[in-house]
């Protein structure tokens, strides 16, 4: 009787087991715990990006150290695809000859590779877009061995437009992130799932439902100082939305392409790291400076940013152009980032009670890899559009 019991209770345990590793591996928590961290080929290539270019940046993200770094993700952006055959299925244009064949190149190299699509039937760049295919693009993209796919809703705007009613065209775009979604896990593949429509109707509510592992919450960025502040500084108050699996995406980095100053990089990657951010790299990676690389590859820096407990950080204090944001880590330590908007440097303070901590909590000075001692609080001149970065512990 025992046996028969204990032989059942096997029995079940396997079926469940069985079920769990063919369901569980497709749930999107499994896929991207951490923010994403990679690279994509849109901000410095744009429309010429090719086969050959995802190769050689392939191949550089392995020989800067970038890949040890955390960054695994070789995202291919708008304007990779051709035409559909006579069946519908959908080709890659004459820029990549053999998807397969270049994703195997991806994948021995011990990386990811992404693609990008739209919910629309043409891409913001013109291209074939998923519209009514999404089932078919989605089995192509897995056969390929796609590993993550940015679903852009550019396409779909027009029809949105000729929706009846503001929330007739919600609904459109909903049903077609939904849509993806289901095709996506029908193939099986774990495939990270990028939400891109900019940030309308408030997408941090209703991103995770529709099976985003991450969603932008903002239009696109540029290289300029300007238009990285805004975006990152906006990110305000969306701290609640993101979590492992499921994360607010301020868009990607412009680390090294060259239109900002040292200080002002460092303050975007300060800022991505406390906000919980994708790392996605933007730049030309076989032609890195010293101080690129340095930028990009900070160990502490990427520590923060992929912090297991998930937790993004928000704004504590502001005061004319001075913030201070915070964010609760694993370990009981905080992230705190002194950051001065304003052209000219700034003297800055923060008492540690203000952000949590009684007493004397140990300090760190994250991009100088400084211990401070145990200190109330810390007070330092801020460089013009710069950050000081902290790792405050109990
Ligand atoms: C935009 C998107 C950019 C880039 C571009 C490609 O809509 O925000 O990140 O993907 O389309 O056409």
């Amino acid at each position: 009787m025992n046996g028969f019991r204990s032989a059942r209770r096997l029995a079940v345990t396997m079926i469940v087991f069985t079920m769990c590793s063919a369901v569980c591996a497709q749930q999107p928590a499994a896929i991207a715990a951490t923010p994403p961290m990679g690279w994509n080929s849109w901000n410095h290539f744009n429309k010429s990006v090719d086969d050959a270019t995802i190769r050689a940046q392939a191949d550089a993200i392995v020989s800067s150290g970038m890949r040890d770094a955390g960054y695994l993700y070789v995202n291919i952006d708008d304007t990779w695809e051709g035409e559909r055959d006579a069946n519908g299925v959908l080709r890659s244009n004459s820029k990549f000859p053999d998807m397969k064949a270049l994703a195997d190149y991806v994948h021995s190299k011990g990386l990811k590779i992404g693609i990008y699509s739209t919910p629309g039937p043409k891409t913001c760049a013109g291209f074939e877009g998923s519209y009514g295919h999404e089932e078919q693009d989605a089995q192509t993209w897995a056969d390929w061995g796609i590993d993550y796919l940015k679903y852009d809703l550019c396409g779909l705007r027009d029809m949105m437009k000729a929706a009846p009613s503001p929330e007739a065209a919600h609904k459109l775009m909903v049903d077609s992130y939904i849509k993806m979604r289901d095709a996506l896990r029908k193939t099986g593949r774990p495939i990270v799932y990028s939400l891109c429509q900019y940030g309308n109707d408030a997408v941090w509510r209703w991103g995770a439902d529709v099976g985003g592992n991450l969603w932008r919450t903002t239009g696109d960025i540029s290289d300029r100082y300007a238009r990285m502040e805004t975006i990152g500084f906006s990110q305000a108050g969306l701290a609640r939305f993101a979590g492992p699996g499921h994360w607010n995406d301020p868009d990607m980095l412009e680390v090294g392409n060259g239109g900002m100053n040292t200080e002002e990089y460092r303050t975007h990657m300060s800022l991505w790291a406390i906000l919980a951010a994708p790392l996605l790299a933007g730049n030309d990676l076989t032609k890195m400076s010293p101080d690129t690389i340095a930028l990009l590859t900070n160990k502490e820096v990427i520590a923060i940013d992929q912090d297991p407990a998930g937790m993004q950080g928000d704004r504590v204090w502001a005061e004319g152009s001075m913030e201070i944001w915070a964010r609760p880590l694993a370990d009981g330590s905080k992230a705190v980032g002194l950051f001065n908007r304003h052209p000219q440097p700034i003297q800055m303070e923060v008492k540690f009670k203000d952000v949590g901590f009684a007493g004397k909590p140990k300090v760190r000075e994250v991009w100088a890899a400084k211990d401070l001692g145990a200190l109330e609080s810390f007070s330092a001149r801020v460089p013009a559009h710069g950050v000081v970065l902290l790792r405050v512990s109990k």
